[in-house]
């Protein structure tokens, strides 16, 4: 057995899971990504649809990808390849895996960039530049970053170089004990400048808004996007949580793990709009500004707060080291394959593809200034790979996988591997998988890209 997974007493905390699982769920999509789709997207009914879609789809799915995971305690490549050997699969679903891991790969790429801005503001919020700070100067400060590629660049290197360094090691122990401050301190920062969000900020509008919600406004798209979210979210699909899963303590319970995580992802998410909206309402700012929505309302909160400076900083701090939690977990799939098929040193293996994903960042950084030509489907190249990743790939991983687990891995197998702790739960899981996840999944992406 390669040494990352053996290491003494590596399944002794049940803890361990769920703080690792959680700094893989909680990144930049709860804060950066979550409050500018609640806003392109109706708001109310994008919350709801969305906490419907965690419910129906990414927990069951989650929970498939950890128990896979810890059944097999192997990397997803080699699992695929072994049922395919023992003619429990066909051998065209290592296909599978390889898409699961190239979409984490993909997603790295962007996701340092947008990583890399957080770094930009954890310097402008020490340097004090938010003091005092108004909309148009918050606008104008997100618009010069972004059109400063040489500065992106300089950020987005420095993230990815985190991740190289990070990933190299064998990270699961020193990953838990990261997050076990991380988490806390960030749902008590959130909890404080959402308090005082909600004092100065036009309160009523931003709760009617998150809260509210009418029939005509959950439309497929809608639907789709909150799909996407939530498998984005969650870090499902993509392998991450399969090789998690696999660090699992055997008598914890997969279901009750799970829930705690995506328990966890949606209170930061939600903890999130309520910092942003009722500023955005007070602001006029445009609720549909897209990626510009956390980075231009921040600021100004920052630069009101009494000591912003020093609560901006730390809460620039918390949200890096929580990207970084996230972004090594993208890696985790091909890492652990190259280390233990190949015996290439984990620092190797993430040295080679953290530069490949650092080039796809440039292109990436790129496309918000010097190339911001639409380069398919009326798309920039950063668009592009956001949507590609999150309305297809995602998607599309996730119903791989969890039709292997569904239909393919033998119901016994995963019986006897304490999914639920009451065997009553277990077919509600398993039916709810089958019937109910898997169809709304392929239903609804498939009448998302064909534009229904
Ligand atoms: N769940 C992370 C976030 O919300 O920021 C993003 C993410 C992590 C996506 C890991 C994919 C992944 F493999």
């Amino acid at each position: 057995m390669p040494e990352s997974r053996c290491l003494q007493g590596i399944w002794s905390s049940p803890l361990i899971f769920i703080f690792a699982a959680s700094g893989s769920a909680v990144g930049l999509g709860n804060i950066w990504k979550f409050p500018y789709l609640l806003g392109q997207n109706g708001g109310g009914a994008f919350l709801l649809v969305y906490c419907l879609c965690l419910l129906l789809v990414g927990l069951p799915v989650l929970m498939a990808e950890v128990a896979l995971g810890r059944t097999v305690r192997s990397n997803p490549i080699d699992t695929v390849n072994d049922l395919s050997e023992r003619r429990i699969v066909h051998s065209a679903w290592v296909v599978a895996p390889w898409i699961a891991g190239i979409t984490g790969f993909l997603i790295l790429s962007f996701y340092s960039v947008i990583a890399g801005w957080s770094i930009g503001y954890l310097e402008r919020a020490v340097s004090g530049d938010f003091k005092g700070i108004s909309h148009e100067g918050a606008a104008s400060m997100y618009d010069s970053l972004l059109a400063s590629p040489g500065e992106m660049l300089l950020w987005h290197s420095i993230f990815m170089m985190l991740v190289v360094l990070t990933v190299g090691q064998s990270v699961i122990r020193g990953l838990s004990a990261i997050v076990r401050i991380l988490l806390p301190s960030l749902i008590i920062i959130l909890v404080v400048l959402a308090t005082y969000s909600l004092v100065i900020g036009n309160t009523s509008e931003a709760l009617a808004f998150l809260f509210h919600w009418s029939w005509q406004d959950i439309t497929f798209d809608v639907v789709l996007s909150a799909i996407g979210h939530a498998l984005f979210s969650l870090s499902v699909g993509m392998g991450a949580m399969f090789s998690y899963g696999a660090y699992m303590n055997k008598r914890m319970s997969i279901a009750r793990a799970c829930t705690i995580v995506v328990g966890v992802d949606l209170l930061v998410a939600i903890l999130a709009g309520l910092v942003i909206f009722p500023l955005v309402f007070a602001l006029n700012i445009d609720v549909e500004a897209g990626p510009s929505l956390t980075f231009v309302s921040l600021p100004i909160i920052f630069g009101s707060l009494p000591a912003g400076q020093v609560v901006g900083g730390v809460f620039f701090v918390l949200l890096v080291i929580a990207a970084l939690t996230s972004a090594i977990s993208m890696l985790e799939l091909f890492v652990a394959w190259m280390h233990e098929k190949f015996y290439i040193d984990r620092f190797k293996a993430a040295l080679l593809l953290g530069i490949a994903a650092w080039l796809i960042g440039i292109v990436v950084l790129l496309s918000f200034n010097h190339w911001d030509n639409k380069v398919l489907f009326d798309l920039n190249f950063f668009e592009l790979l956001d949507e590609l990743t999150s309305l297809i790939l995602l998607p599309f991983g996730a119903i791989l996988l969890s039709v292997l687990v569904a239909w393919f891995i033998p119901r016994s197998m995963l019986q006897n591997e304490k999914v639920t702790k009451q065997a009553g739960h277990f077919k509600w899981w398993y039916n709810i998988l089958k019937y109910i996840s898997i169809p709304m999944m392929i239903v609804i992406t498939v009448a998302g890209w064909i534009g229904v």
